[in-house]
């Protein structure tokens, strides 16, 4: 079976077995999701599946300048017109609801918005915001009712985007947002049910993927994590790291949930590792498996595949190559992305790359 053939995702047929990594381009001003927005999903649609920027499930959840969310009737309405144009080019679309927790600052939140996580531990250095750099906030440590409502704000926005016609929906519980910070030690100190061992640390996150299974159906929802990751200055190495990962996969699989994706951010730099966790996690989790990083080739592609994982997802190279799957097909040179213009409003880097 090629990268380049079909496969079955819960009730979708993906074209090919090309993932658009999730990636956030802070084009989205106000938050909204605009007619930008559209165009630049729509160049990228000969991908198997697309799986959208970190989106904010809330006020709260919101961190970085110009990020989209999924809180509002214009946010929706805006989802509904990306998810259209996506389906009228045969994609598909499942939406990354990333809450930023403690990765934030408040002169890139709304007005009226709390930055809350776990635990009150700041994020050492600085973000980005159009007033100049900023440190991050010192977050507030979350209350349970503040656990209760954060959960439902998962859950509405879920269930909101896939009225809207989205096909489905990724919980990103990597790279040190708010999910992720619940099963780091680092940023999780609690020492009631949702702090200490490996379990309670998980309970958060399972909770939430428990009521958005209730409320939309276990196909249509994706769960993002990156074990041994260190973005946002997370701990890599902890000693019951293993075993926490393989107990998330484990109550993964019993809620039949449409895809694990895994990040592998090793070829951006990350620190090694040397445990078993990705195979364990290939033994564990029977359903879909999406894993990648670093790919600019179809062999490399192919490669991931060949090691166990089902799809294979492919971040930098669709940022300058909207084409990338015909590309890659052609084994044509691809076009380097400017890391200028990741982050910057407007067209300029994001929907003026050439297609050949
Ligand atoms: C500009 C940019 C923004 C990103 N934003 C997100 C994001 O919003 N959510 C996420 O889970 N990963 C994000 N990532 C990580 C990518 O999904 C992917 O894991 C990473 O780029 C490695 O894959 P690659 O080597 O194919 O680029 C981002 C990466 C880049 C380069």
């Amino acid at each position: 079976m090629t990268v380049f053939e079909p496969y079955t995702l819960g009730n979708l047929t993906l074209k090919n077995k090309i993932v658009m990594a999730p990636m956030t381009r802070s084009r989205a001003i106000d938050n909204i999701p605009n007619d930008l927005m559209v165009t630049y999903y729509e160049q990228r649609s000969d991908a198997g599946l697309i799986i959208s920027e970190g989106v904010s499930p809330s006020i709260n959840g919101t961190g970085y300048a110009r990020i989209p969310g999924a809180y509002t009737e214009a946010q929706i309405q805006g989802w509904e017109k990306i998810a259209s144009a996506i389906h009228a080019k045969e994609s598909k679309l499942f939406v990354q609801l990333m809450h930023c927790g403690r990765s934030s600052a408040k002169v890139n939140q709304p007005e009226g918005a709390r930055t809350i996580a776990p635990s009150s531990v700041q994020l050492e250095g600085e973000i980005y915001t159009d007033q100049g750099m900023a440190p991050y906030d010192i977050p507030e440590a979350m209350s349970i009712e503040d656990i209760k409502t954060t959960q439902n704000d998962f859950v509405q926005a879920a269930a909101k985007l896939i009225k809207a016609g989205v096909d489905g929906i990724e919980l990103h519980s990597a790279n040190g947002y708010l999910l992720d910070q619940f099963l780091n030690p680092v940023t999780n100190q609690r020492t009631d049910d949702y702090g200490g061992d490996y379990k309670n640390r998980v309970r958060f996150v399972l909770e939430t993927v428990q009521q958005t299974v209730e409320a939309i159906g276990a196909n249509k929802i994706g769960v993002r994590i990156s074990p041994h990751g260190a973005f946002n200055s997370m701990a890599h190495e902890y000693e019951d790291l293993v075993a926490m990962y393989s107990y998330f996969a484990e109550e993964l699989n019993k809620l039949q949930i449409a895809y694990l994706h895994i990040v592998d951010h090793r070829p951006m730099g990350a620190p090694d590792f040397s445990t078993d966790v990705l195979a364990r996690l290939r033994n564990i989790f029977k359903g879909t498996i999406i894993s990648g990083g670093g790919v600019t080739s179809a062999q490399q592609a192919q490669d991931y595949l060949n090691k166990g994982n089902d799809l294979v997802y492919i971040g930098r190279p669709y940022i300058s190559n909207p084409n990338l799957v015909e590309k890659l097909k052609q084994e044509r040179e691809l076009t380097p992305p400017n890391m200028d213009t990741f982050y910057t409003p407007g067209v300029l880097g994001y929907t003026d790359y050439a297609l050949f």
